[in-house]
């Protein structure tokens, strides 16, 4: 049987990137704890062209290969820096062009970094919104790490650490313990009042 497939991506518009570090981290942990194959994007792999796009056929291939990925994946780690409150506009635009039923019913971990630690809610009242629209299976635990939280782009705060494990515990046992229902992702976007009403 193949493994589940795990997709990790990461709005950072630079290289090093924390929030990238911090998706490559609860991937990894869930990797450890299941048999998982993981790919990982950031924006710089769909390149320039994706914020050009405005219609999905319009996407060109680096970018079109990014969202189908997300759209193929079994599970997603999904994380942006905070860019003036919120996610980024890329990071929308990119899930903008992501099919709405897509993802529904699949677990979605969410991840964020932010300078400091005033922004560390955006993980609630910004991704989780977006991904209540997919009807996606949000875990419990989102993660927020600020810049103290970093040494060098390595995550080295033992609470953000920690809370990177309880989210990939969580990843990892939906994904292997067949915990998720088996509702046809048309089925259960049709019958999402989110859904409906953003048609
Ligand atoms: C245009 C811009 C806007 C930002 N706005 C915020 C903000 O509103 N709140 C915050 O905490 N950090 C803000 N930051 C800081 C970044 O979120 C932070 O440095 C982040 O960890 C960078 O992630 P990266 O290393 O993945 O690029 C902003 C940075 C930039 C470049």
């Amino acid at each position: 049987m193949s493994r589940p497939r795990l997709v990790g991506i990461s709005a950072n518009l630079q290289r090093p990137s924390r929030t990238r570090v911090l998706v490559e981290a609860i991937a990894g942990a869930a990797a450890a704890q299941a048999p998982l194959e993981v790919r990982l994007f950031d924006l710089v792999d769909a390149g320039p062209g994706l914020g050009s796009a405005w219609t999905r056929s319009a996407l060109p291939l680096p970018a079109r290969r990014v969202v189908e990925a997300i759209e193929e994946a079994d599970a997603l780690v999904v994380g942006s820096p905070v860019y003036k409150g919120g996610y980024t506009g890329l990071f929308k635009h990119l899930f903008d062009l992501v099919e709405p039923g897509a993802l529904a019913n699949k677990p979605v971990a969410i991840a964020a970094t932010g300078g400091g630690a005033r922004h560390a809610l955006v993980v609630e009242h910004a991704f989780r919104p977006l991904f209540g629209f997919f009807n996606a299976l949000q875990l419990p635990t989102a993660v927020y790490g600020s810049n103290a939280d970093f040494t060098d782009y390595a995550l080295t705060d033992a609470g953000v650490r920690a809370r990177v494990q309880d989210a990939a515990g969580q990843l990892a046992a939906l994904l292997t313990r067949g915990l998720l229902p088996g509702i046809r992702p048309e089925d259960a976007s049709a019958g999402s009042p989110v859904a409906a009403a953003s048609r």
